[in-house]
């Protein structure tokens, strides 16, 4: 039996050329736990924060990245029941005890590609109460799109955002993942969806893939200004969207404060273009905003969101598939921003090693 396996593994912290794929030992099964060959690894933003470092956040090294992994159960350890070698799966990236089941309490949060090694690997060890089937109908790599980013959109824009048909809606950053799957809620909820994104060939792709109804090129326009045109005025004249979802923090975060109505709420989840930004508190109050925060998903948001992909209501667009041999790269072009949609790599790996 072959005890080691391929994987794009960082031994520190920093610049893509901490990244290396190299051969590692493989993890013996804990019990609760399956082994997962894995057929598709969707990147997220989250992998780049995994990578350099995050302040206040420790890794544990060396780190397997990728947090949203989905193959076919390989190995499974004998007290696990209910699963068959061979299924198909898609795994909810947190494992989730209570503290009297816990079988770590040093390691509180069992996050794979962030606490846990992750997907950019030939196998991936998760626990069965990760696990989720995947229905015929969907493919493994759509599956492998849903859920840091999707199930984080899910819970933004769904539970915290409240939209309802009819609302102006605004999304930030919506040629990435949690952007893409922003704008189909808000779509198929029946809001006015405007997305925002860097290039106008990416506002184009906005309008064609998710009947965007109307997009803001941030390489060419104000975002303000583009608001006020698109909603009627200002936020203190009766314009502004009723909810603006915002993923980039940074400069953005004052922005997006100036694009909500009067009463109106930003959602964040992220701030992947700073955390610390500057902001002006007087559009807060005196416009009587809601800023609301999200955090994660719940393992039933993405078993939610793996229906709505069956049912034919959501389809999470793939702007590129690599090899799991040229994961490096793909995570490059995450980086640099090369992307539409979500980035996926493959393996193929043998269920019987
Ligand atoms: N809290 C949670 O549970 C949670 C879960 C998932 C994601 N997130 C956060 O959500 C954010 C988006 O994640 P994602 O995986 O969807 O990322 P992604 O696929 O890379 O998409 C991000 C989009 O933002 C734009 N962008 C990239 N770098 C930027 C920068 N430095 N400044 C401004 N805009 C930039 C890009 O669009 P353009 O080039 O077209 O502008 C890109 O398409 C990240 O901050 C991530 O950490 C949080």
């Amino acid at each position: 039996m072959n005890t080691h396996m391929k994987a794009v593994v960082i031994d520190e912290q920093g610049e893509a050329d901490v990244m290396r794929y190299r051969s590692i030992e493989m993890p013996a099964l804990e019990p609760g736990q399956v082994r997962i060959a894995m057929r598709a690894c969707s990147l997220n933003y989250h992998d780049i924060f995994t990578r350099r470092g995050m302040p206040g956040v420790r890794t544990p090294l060396p780190m397997i990245l990728g947090c949203d992994c989905a193959g076919v159960i390989a190995e499974m350890a004998p007290d696990v029941k209910g699963w068959a070698l061979g299924e198909r799966v898609l795994a909810d990236p947190i494992a989730r005890f209570t503290r009297q089941e816990d079988p770590n309490p040093t390691i509180p949060i069992k996050f794979i590609g962030d606490t846990r090694w992750g997907g950019y690997a030939e196998y991936c060890v998760v626990w069965d109460r990760q696990l989720i089937r995947i229905p015929e109908s969907v493919s493994i790599e759509l599956a492998a799109c849903l859920p840091v980013a999707y199930g984080s959109a899910y819970r933004m824009v769904m539970r915290h955002g409240q939209i309802t048909a009819g609302d102006k809606v605004l999304v930030l950053g919506a040629s990435g993942g949690v952007g893409n799957c922003a704008v189909q809620l808000a779509k198929s909820v029946g809001c006015f969806v405007v997305g925002a994104c860097g290039s106008a060939a990416r506002c184009q792709q906005l309008k064609e893939l998710f009947g965007v109804d109307q997009t803001i090129n941030t390489a060419e326009q104000d975002i303000v200004k583009a608001t006020r045109g698109l909603t009627g005025g200002s936020l203190l004249q009766g314009g502004g969207f009723d909810v603006v979802v915002n993923s980039q923090g940074g400069e953005f975060w004052a922005i997006g404060i100036r694009c909500v109505r009067a009463g109106g709420t930003m959602v964040t989840n992220g701030a992947l273009a700073g955390f610390d930004p500057p902001t002006d508190i007087r559009y807060i109050f005196q416009g009587e905003l809601t800023i609301q925060g999200s955090n994660g998903w719940r393992h039933q948001d993405i078993e939610n969101l793996v229906d709505l992909v069956a049912d034919d209501k959501l389809r999470p667009f793939i702007g590129a598939t690599y090899p799991l041999h040229q994961a490096i790269e793909a995570h490059k072009a995450l980086e640099a921003r090369a992307h539409f949609g979500k980035i996926v790599i493959t393996g193929d790996a043998p269920i019987q090693r």
